[in-house]
Formats: structure tokens, C-alpha cells, sequence
């Protein structure tokens, strides 16, 4: 047993970046979730959920060195960041084979990979980021995460393997004009809130801000619709969504140039249509104030 104070949330965070640092090298979807259930008296809060790509999807990288703990050819994995947390005045136990992903044919699961479970108490009101990965075969079909705790059980997550990049996103129409009505308000929220676009692009509306990773989007309602010609800066946006590889914007962090293929999230898996609009009205919207 180990025991963990609440200062290891910082230490959580940087694990965290350590997995989503494996994800931008190997190229990621998120998975969006958010839930929360509490069984035998421990609350359990799914933070993330981001499954890697296999080294081999793009052409490009069959020649990457194999990255150490990087899923085996055929597999995937997905990356799951909780939190646990203790709200009673007795220590708890807690153990993360409690967390297993099912397929759904019956008796199909997965218990975390690596390195076997490991159990920690849980101290009265301690709070425990607890990060976890699950290697599945690359066959498509429905997976839910469940928590069973004692005799109870809770599904925290129901996501699908993402197909093959080179297969394309599945599903979307071809043009932008096809999606339901964007709201720029709820684009917006969605940026700066859940999908948390911000840490890569930082906030467009503060160009003199912290740059990141990726572009700054201050002025992509100009610049979106010169990038690729002949294309409108909302066909632009639903493109760069979809297949953010399909084109490099020419500059990242510090003026220097952006590299492919491109580390940002394939959003095509886990936006709705509504939600992809909304991003896209916020996008073609951002325009530097003269
Ligand atoms: C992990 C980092 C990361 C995240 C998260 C991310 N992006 Fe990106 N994004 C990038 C990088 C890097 C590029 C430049 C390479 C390219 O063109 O794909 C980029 C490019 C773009 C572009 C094209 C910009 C241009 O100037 O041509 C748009 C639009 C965009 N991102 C929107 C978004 C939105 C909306 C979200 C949130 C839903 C998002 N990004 C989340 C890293 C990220």
C-alpha cells in the first residue's frame, strides 16, 4: 500500500503530461469525458481519455524508432487520467483493477497494462490522480470503461478504437455548409472549456499571451481563408478539425515553422456535428481589432 497526499496532484498533472506527451508523439483522439460515479463510498472522477495511434498509421513514421511502452503492432491503447477521491472520515482502499475496459461481446475485457494493479489507501478527503492504460486489439467496435467496486459497477465511458488515419474520419459530410447552424457563444465555451484548445493555441483574444504549441488563432477569420486556395475559412476550420494533417500552417510557438504531420487531436471521433459547428462559427469569427 502507498499512501499519497494531496501535493501529488501536481505530480499527477506531470504525469499526465508524460502520457499526453506519448499522445502527441504518436498522435491522439480525446475522448471528451467528464463522469463521475461514487461506489462503496470512494468518488471517482474521469478526467481524460486519449487513445494513441499505432506507430504505424502514418507512412511516414515506419522508420521512428519504437518508442519504449508504445502499443504493440495490432493494438491500441487508450489513456485514462482519474481522480479518486475519499469524501468519508475513514481510510479507503482503492485498486486499479477496479477499472477494466468490456467489449461488447460478453466476457470480452481488459485490465490496465503495465505493471499489474496497484492499490493505494485513500486518506480521509485526500484527492489521487491515478493515470492508467488499456492495450485492446485494433478491431472497430463499441468499449466501455466500468468501475466495479465490491458488488457495484459503474460505466464511466463509451467510446469506439479509432479507425486507421489513412482510413479518413467516418461520417462527416464533405462540406461545411452540410452542419447543422453553429453558435459562436457555445463555440466559444467549448474552446476555452472542455476541449481546452487553449493549451496549444492559447487565447486568441490576448495576442500578446503566453504562445504555444500551435498557431495562434487570433486573427483566423483572415488568415484561415488564405491558407488553402479555393477553400473558405469555415471549410478551412472543418478540415483542420477532421484531418489536421492535410495541411501544416506555416508557423507554431515562437514564429517557428509547424511540422506533420501535425500533433494536433483528430476531433472527427468525438465532436457531435452541433458541437463541430459551434467550434467552427467561433473560429471563422476571430478577427485581430483594428
Ligand atoms: C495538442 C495541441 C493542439 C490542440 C489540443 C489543438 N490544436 Fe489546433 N493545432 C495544433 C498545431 C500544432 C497546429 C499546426 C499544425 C497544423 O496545421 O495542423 C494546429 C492547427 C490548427 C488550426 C489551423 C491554424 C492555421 O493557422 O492554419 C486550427 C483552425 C486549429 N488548430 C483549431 C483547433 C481547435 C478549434 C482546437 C480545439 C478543439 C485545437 N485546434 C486543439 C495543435 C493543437
Amino acid at each position: 500500500m502507498r499512501r499519497l497526499g494531496t501535493r501529488w496532484m501536481a505530480c499527477g498533472l506531470a504525469l499526465l503530461a508524460t502520457v499526453l506527451g506519448g499522445a502527441l508523439t504518436l498522435r491522439a483522439w480525446s475522448v471528451q469525458p467528464r463522469r463521475e460515479a461514487e461506489l462503496s463510498g470512494l468518488r471517482l472522477r474521469l478526467e481524460r481519455a486519449v487513445w494513441l495511434h499505432e506507430p504505424t498509421d502514418h507512412g511516414d513514421t515506419a522508420t521512428l524508432p519504437a518508442l519504449p511502452g508504445a502499443p504493440a503492432p495490432g493494438q491500441r491503447r487508450l489513456a485514462v487520467e482519474l481522480t479518486v477521491f475519499n469524501p468519508r472520515n475513514v481510510p479507503l482502499d482503492f485498486t486499479s483493477g477496479e477499472l477494466r475496459l468490456t467489449g461488447s461481446t460478453p466476457g470480452t475485457e481488459w485490465r490496465p497494462s503495465a505493471g499489474g494493479p496497484t492499490a493505494f489507501t485513500v486518506r480521509p478527503a485526500e484527492l489521487l490522480p491515478v493515470t492508467l492504460s488499456f492495450d485492446v486489439p485494433s478491431t472497430p467496435s463499441a468499449l466501455r470503461l466500468e468501475w466495479a467496486r465490491g458488488t457495484e459497477r459503474a460505466t464511466l465511458l463509451s467510446t469506439r478504437r479509432p479507425r486507421s488515419a489513412s482510413e479518413g474520419p467516418a461520417g462527416w459530410p464533405r462540406r461545411v455548409e452540410e452542419l447543422p447552424p453553429g453558435n459562436v457563444a457555445a463555440g466559444s465555451a467549448l474552446f476555452h472549456g472542455r476541449l481546452a484548445c487553449t493549451a496549444c493555441h492559447g487565447n486568441p483574444g490576448e495576442p500578446q499571451g503566453p504562445r504555444r504549441l500551435g498557431p495562434a488563432l487570433g486573427d483566423f477569420a483572415r488568415v484561415g481563408a488564405t491558407r488553402v486556395g479555393g477553400k473558405s475559412v469555415a471549410q478551412y476550420a472543418y478540415e483542420s478539425l477532421l484531418n489536421p494533417s492535410a495541411f501544416i500552417a506555416p508557423e507554431c510557438a515562437g514564429q517557428a515553422p509547424c511540422t506533420g504531420p501535425s500533433t494536433m487531436p483528430l476531433y472527427g471521433e468525438t465532436l457531435s456535428p452541433q458541437e463541430m459547428a459551434d467550434l467552427i462559427s467561433y473560429l471563422v469569427n476571430l478577427r485581430k481589432e483594428e
